[in-house]
């Protein structure tokens, strides 16, 4: 029995399926400012059948940015932007959270004013981003090594949060999620392989697990947690980490994300990334630990999705490259049509083509 096609209920609304969109960086914002487009108005339109679309990363601050073209969300001009976004998801009948992001230090001195980013510590992520050379072609540039951040520095990016969750809601997204997941600035805090920080952040899993909860808590005062959901990947090597205690840590912040009752839990699994394959045994833990909404994402066909579903270690799927190229996924899901091949090359950067271009079956027939 299908239950990808029930509703869900949220603390914030009800999800009319549970086929939901996830975030994906797609490099397309308008230059210089990081403002959203109407193109990207357009793409989201497009995928408003989703139960809910989780937007691409969008960086709390411009420290935050650590790729070519992503959206943020602090200046006034960005909350503009966001609210056509958001208009043009609503009038289409969808509903879409906005993706807090900070990179830490995944990230390349020509998005910093020339300087490294920042981190827990000052130990460099071992891999590159991608930025733009001066004709504007996307080229791979390794990530220096960034500077620790100063004790005293980290109620400055709470509030950073915290300005941006009300941006968000003042730019009427339904909900926000704190991207806590895939090796970016939260999650250099909680790994052991990148804090070896010496203060209160640092050393002990709940110590590395402090400055997270206090974004979560820090948000959910600017908004509340029916509206905040957090994105975590307990297994991933994605973004240079190897965490001895990943799924440890994975638990404790369910556990501590559960008594703050927030409006969703959402796993990045890691094998979309080349991780190892998530078991069902951490699966039925994470269940025990958050009694709320669960949404899974990485790598999922429908056949995976029903099962983990019916299980009942998720509540919700969300898929990824798939509804970059098919904008009517849940319809195809439903009567179990054919999808369109992604065309991977035009993932990032560049305009309509292999953005707003791909058919969906009405269009196609
Ligand atoms: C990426 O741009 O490659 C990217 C961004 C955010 C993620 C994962 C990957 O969480």
């Amino acid at each position: 029995m299908s239950t990808l096609h029930d509703p869900l209920s949220l603390p914030a609304f009800t999800a009319p399926n549970r086929v939901f969109m996830a975030p994906m960086t797609r490099m397309r914002a308008d230059q210089p400012g990081d403002t959203a487009t109407e193109l990207m108005a357009e793409y989201y339109a497009q995928r408003a059948g989703a139960g809910l679309i989780v937007t691409e990363g969008t960086q709390i601050s411009p420290e935050g940015k650590g790729y070519f073209a992503t959206p943020g969300i602090y200046s006034a001009e960005q909350v503009v932007a966001w609210h056509r976004v958001t208009d043009a998801v609503h009038g289409a009948g969808g509903k879409i959270a906005a993706q807090l992001w900070h990179v830490g230090r995944v990230t390349h001195p020509d998005l910093q004013n020339g300087g490294p980013g920042v981190s827990a510590s000052a130990l460099p992520f071992d891999g590159s981003t991608t930025i733009a050379d001066i004709d504007g072609n996307l080229v791979s540039a390794p990530c220096p090594t960034p500077r620790e951040l100063r004790t005293e520095e980290l109620p400055r990016i709470v509030e950073d949060y915290r300005r941006a969750t009300r941006n968000a809601r003042d730019a009427a997204f339904d909900m926000v999620e704190i991207h806590g997941a895939n090796g970016y600035l939260l999650q250099q805090f909680m790994s052991s392989s990148s804090n070896l920080r010496t203060d209160e952040y640092g050393g002990s899993l709940e110590n590395r697990a402090r400055f997270p909860l206090e974004v979560v808590d820090a948000v959910v005062d600017a908004w509340d947690a029916a509206h905040v959901g957090v994105r975590i990947s307990p297994l991933i090597k994605f973004g240079g980490l190897d965490d001895a205690d990943g799924l440890e840590m994975g638990l404790y912040i369910a556990e501590r994300l559960n008594e703050r009752n927030i409006g969703y839990l959402h796993l990045s699994e890691p094998d979309w990334a080349e991780g190892p394959v998530l078991d069902d045994d951490f699966r039925v833990k994470l269940r025990e630990a958050f009694s709320g909404v669960i949404i899974a994402a990485g790598g999922y066909d429908a056949a995976k999705a029903e099962r983990v579903l019916g299980s009942g270690w998720a509540d919700a799927i969300a898929f990824g490259k798939s509804f970059i190229a098919n904008p009517d996924l849940p319809t195809r899901l439903a009567i179990g049509a054919g999808l369109n091949p992604l065309r991977p090359e035009l993932i990032y950067g560049g305009g309509r083509a292999g953005y707003t271009d791909y058919p969906t079956l009405e269009r196609a027939a």
